[in-house]
């Protein structure tokens, strides 16, 4: 169950912005969890493209992701993204694939599907503490987290980051098409009737254009520092 004492730091925006890389060494350096929201969305848009559901089919959407039977595990390296197997099968490759997260998106923009996902989400506030990484997480997920974040980033900049880390992972594309997934799927995440990616009211906006994801995990320590977490501790 969750523990609404175990403190969360909430970090939305949209893809490319760096969140990915900067929770994951926020999270190993405080000893935190780790919530990859963005990986349950694209896994649920594995799991029905597997089944031959549209992913704009609410009705069927729904039992799928309140059933899915996903597990992250640990990578050998720390620093690497965690495993993810689906029904028992390692998807990390396949979930990472620009087509995934287009079907996630689309499916992400269906409240069913989203109240279907929410507990799994809830799930990972354990201790010592959580971070959280996504499009709603200080919005919907844990509107009361500790600091709330939201990164964002030119399209440019994020169609370039999003270049580099696919070609680091084997796989080759043209930074036009990025830039021009990445605007479309921008545009259907904020525009979307619920939890569209928004900054919470009490969000701390970053533009970490031209920042490196040392300097932005810096700032969210600092935010940190600052919190109601640490604030009987002076
Ligand atoms: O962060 P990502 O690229 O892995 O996310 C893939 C899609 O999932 C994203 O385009 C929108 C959706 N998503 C969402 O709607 N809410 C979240 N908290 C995380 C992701």
């Amino acid at each position: 169950m969750m523990d609404a004492s175990v403190p969360v730091v909430a970090v939305d925006g949209p893809g490319g912005s760096g969140k990915g890389t900067v929770c994951r060494l926020l999270a190993r350096e405080l000893g935190w969890h780790l919530l990859d929201s963005g990986a349950i969305y694209r896994a649920t848009a594995i799991a029905a493209a597997r089944r031959g559901i549209d992913a704009g089919d609410g009705a069927a959407l729904a039992p799928l992701a309140a059933a899915l039977d996903l597990v992250f595990e640990a990578p050998l390296d720390p620093a690497d993204e965690s495993l993810v197997r689906l029904d028992g099968v390692d998807v990390t490759g396949e979930l990472r694939q620009e087509t995934t997260g287009e079907q996630a998106s689309r499916l992400a923009a269906i409240a069913e599907v989203r109240e279907a996902l929410l507990q799994r989400q809830r799930d990972f506030r354990q201790p010592p503490g959580l971070v959280a990484d996504g499009r709603d997480m200080g919005t919907v997920v844990f509107p009361d987290a500790a600091v709330k974040v939201f990164l964002t980033a030119s399209a440019e900049e994020r169609a370039r980051r999003r270049h580099k880390q696919l070609k680091e992972q084997g796989v080759s594309g043209s930074l036009t098409a990025l830039l021009e997934e990445i605007t479309a799927r921008d545009a259907r995440d904020q525009g979307r009737a619920v939890a569209p990616l928004v900054p919470a009211r009490d969000a701390v906006v970053i533009d970490t254009t031209g920042l490196s994801v040392n300097q932005v995990a810096d700032r969210l320590r600092e935010l940190l520092e600052r919190s109601t977490v640490y604030a009987d501790k002076d």
